[in-house]
């Protein structure tokens, strides 16, 4: 009865029924998803941040559980470096108070020990590794891999040029399936990302552009005072509704012209 189980439960969370959410996301973009990544980039970006509560705290409970810390500065280097078939187990997780980030850190902890404490799977816990990135801080990768809304996990094989995700609800907070799911390699049933907003993807040059402006952007706010963002949308908005008013004005006179042209027939 049991066995018979897992394979539906873990087939709810992994066989592809179309699509991932990740996919659903980067194919239909719907708008809370991506205002969600501009929000959140808007936040690092121009306020500096929401820097975690204590780095030391998080950088000792990460070495403990065998974690590596995932960042901007350091993930292209990580995950080139490491053998194609090297498995990074990596859990995207939002701000400390959120509940389901904070499950999803907790099966990723219990997966890691049970499969070290399995002897028999050696020679798979050797190639498999296991990361971490904060959602609220790295937006860098978090944006380039369109992350819409944490918790994620996320499989990278291939030195970082495979990605599968995995997300609530299809895969719920369950450090043991998510051993069996690691432990059988059942993580392969999920399909690659793939879709246009992927590395490889036609409208991949979208997300590069809009990293790259922020990156611009922060360059200049790094220096620019506080003050400047309670000032600036007064001002946008006195710039906005002048410009407005010349539109209407122009949109007044060109539907006048339309009006004139139309009596003309009649007048002949
Ligand atoms: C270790 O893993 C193997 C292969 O998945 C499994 O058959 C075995 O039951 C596991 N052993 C323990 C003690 O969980
Ligand atoms: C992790 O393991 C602990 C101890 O076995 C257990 O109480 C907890 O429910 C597990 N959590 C998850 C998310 O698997
Ligand atoms: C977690 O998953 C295992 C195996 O897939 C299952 O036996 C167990 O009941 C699940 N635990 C919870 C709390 O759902």
């Amino acid at each position: 009865m049991r066995l018979s189980l897992i394979p539906v439960l873990l087939c709810t969370a992994l066989c592809p029924s179309g699509s991932t959410a990740q996919q659903d996301a980067a194919q239909a973009p719907h708008l809370t998803g991506i205002s969600a990544i501009a929000n959140n980039v808007w936040q690092t970006v121009i306020n500096g941040g929401s820097k975690p509560v204590d780095l030391a705290a998080r950088a000792k409970s990460d070495a403990e559980t065998g974690m590596t810390r995932i960042t901007d500065d350091n993930y292209d280097t990580i995950f080139s470096q490491s053998r194609p078939d090297d498995l990074w187990v990596v859990a995207v997780h939002g701000r400390e108070g959120d509940v389901m980030s904070h499950a999803y850190l907790e099966t990723q902890s219990n997966a890691s020990s049970l499969l070290k404490n399995n002897a028999t799977l050696a020679d798979k816990v050797e190639r498999i590794k296991f990361g971490r990135l904060d959602w609220m801080t790295d937006w860098v990768l978090s944006t380039r891999w369109v992350m819409t809304k944490p918790p994620y996990i996320v499989f990278v094989t291939d030195s970082g040029k495979t990605l599968r995700f995995a997300a609530p609800p299809r895969l719920p907070a369950n450090g043991t399936m998510l051993y069996e799911i690691l432990a059988e390699s059942y993580w392969r049933n999920l399909p690659p990302w793939d879709g246009s907003l992927s590395p490889d993807g036609d409208l991949s040059y979208l997300v590069e552009a809009y990293i790259s402006a922020n990156q611009y952007l922060a360059q200049y706010t790094a220096l620019a005072p506080k003050w400047i963002w309670f000032a600036l949308p007064v001002l946008t908005t006195a710039i906005g509704q002048q410009i407005m008013a010349w539109l209407h004005s122009g949109g007044d006179s060109a539907q006048r012209q339309r009006d004139a042209e139309k009596e003309k027939p009649k007048s002949q």
